[in-house]
């Protein structure tokens, strides 16, 4: 293989599969507030994912409708519009959540206010002229969601493969969501990173906007787990901490991704021959959906509807 062949990102192309939304639902009646028995810390570190997700997979949305009309490639373009679809399903699924926590006691009005601003507002729209400006504004976009894939592909395949959580008596539903979804961020792994390469590839952006996305993803992350165990109902101010001795502790134990793993997928996004194509299975992901409750309720209904 040449230097410059080495130098590019290379697609596994049996990785690729045509992707749909399915229209799932859950119910929460059942499902505890501590849906990982005798573990808020993890619980609520996982449910960061229902105040981040219904927001930033709405903007990924709001983005992607605005570059489609720059796609000059037509499976990349079939690939972008089930990309879409899935995530405004993922969008929901997480929204759906929000209800339960409240029931609950736990209010998460005061965090998703400031993640709805940071989406809408602060990497919204802004009133640039059309030309250069807002075509610039639109590819850190674009790369800043290629940036962020790359963290729900390796969340999604860290979930599917999390047996801990299965051992340790975790709610199946709320397993269920995680899986759905985790399964859906592997199959579509790729089309963030390959709509990047399509509109732009250039490496020094796809640097920096993961740079960016990566402080303020660990950032926000930190901040929902400790709004989460602060408004706790069920914890005092003792048990309410959430420190990265927390996280590193639960990732040893199985039940969050390590910290090993977490600074090792760094250098792989950032390696020039990186494609997201190289990391995780979509036959493994595809065999989940193929036995999710979720995903085959909504199958059926999606069969029985036709
Ligand atoms: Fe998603
Ligand atoms: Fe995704």
């Amino acid at each position: 293989m040449s230097n410059t062949k080495a130098r590019l990102p290379q697609p596994v192309a049996s990785e690729h599969i045509p992707l749909k939304a399915r229209n799932v639902s859950f119910s929460w009646e059942k499902t505890p507030l501590h849906w990982l028995p005798g573990d808020p810390f993890t619980t609520h570190t996982i449910n960061v994912l229902h105040l981040l997700l219904p927001a930033g997979e709405r903007w990924f949305v709001h983005v992607y409708k605005q570059v489609l009309p720059l796609i000059r490639d037509e499976r990349l373009r079939a690939d972008v519009i089930g990309f879409i679809g899935q995530e405004a399903m993922h969008s929901q699924a997480h929204d759906a959540v929000l209800p339960h926590l409240r029931e609950q006691g736990l209010d998460p009005t005061p965090y998703t206010a400031q993640v709805d601003w940071l989406f809408e507002k602060l990497l919204g729209d802004r009133t640039l002229p059309p030309g250069r400006a807002r075509r610039w504004w639109l590819l850190e976009r674009v790369a800043m969601i290629a940036a962020i894939e790359h963290y729900t592909a390796f969340l999604g395949d860290w979930v599917l493969n999390a047996r801990e959580l299965d051992r340790r008596g975790a709610d199946p539903t709320m397993l269920d969501l995680l899986r759905w979804h985790g399964a859906e961020e592997v199959e579509h792994r790729s089309v963030a990173f390959d709509l990047f390469l399509h509109v732009d590839g250039c490496y020094r952006r796809r640097a920096r906007t993961w740079a960016t996305a990566f402080t303020a993803l660990v950032f926000l992350w930190q901040r929902g787990t400790r709004f989460f165990m602060e408004n706790d109902p069920t914890l005092d101010g003792k048990a309410a901490r959430a420190t990265f001795r927390d996280f590193h502790r639960s990732g040893r134990a199985g039940t969050l991704p390590t910290t090993g793993a977490m600074v090792r997928s760094i250098p792989r996004y950032l390696s020039r021959s990186y494609h997201p194509s190289q990391e995780g299975s979509t036959a493994q992901a595809v065999a989940y959906l193929a036995s999710s409750p979720a995903a085959t309720a909504a199958e059926a209904r999606a069969n029985g509807a036709a």
